[in-house]
């Protein structure tokens, strides 16, 4: 059974014993198909595909190691990432996403990875913290 913010990878992995794959992220289908690519802090590139339309963090769940997240609505900026290629392929920012880049004091250009969506293409995107 998934855990809310994949507690339970986290945990298994500071236990340092064998992390399942995530089951929580979207099967691929015969829809549109997108492809992320994820540098994570150290460089380190992860890269997959997903349906069109999917959030970059909800993507990113299928990743060995995905975009840490730390909240459900949005609010708390553990996930903001860096569009390093493929920023006219994601979602413009909305009213939620502005409020709280500006509240958490984020540089310009930096986006909330748990609201951007994919929309076509391929996107690279900085995160600064993975699970
Ligand atoms: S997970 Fe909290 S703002 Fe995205």
């Amino acid at each position: 059974m998934p855990t809310p913010f994949g507690i339970r990878r986290r945990i298994k992995r500071l236990l340092g014993l064998p992390v399942d794959a995530p089951t929580t992220a979207p099967e691929a289908d015969a829809g549109p198909q997108i492809t992320l690519i994820v540098v994570g802090p150290n460089g380190q590139e992860q890269s997959l595909d997903a349906p069109a339309g999917s959030t970059i963090s909800g993507a990113s769940m299928k990743l060995q190691r995905p975009i840490s997240t730390g909240c459900p609505d949005s609010t708390c900026g553990t996930c903001h990432v860096e569009i390093l290629e493929g920023g006219e392929n994601v979602s413009p920012t909305d009213g939620r996403e502005r409020a709280t880049l500006k509240t958490q004091g984020m540089p310009d250009g930096q986006r909330l990875s748990c609201r951007a969506t994919v929309t076509s293409g391929t996107v690279k995107v900085r995160a600064f913290e993975l699970m």
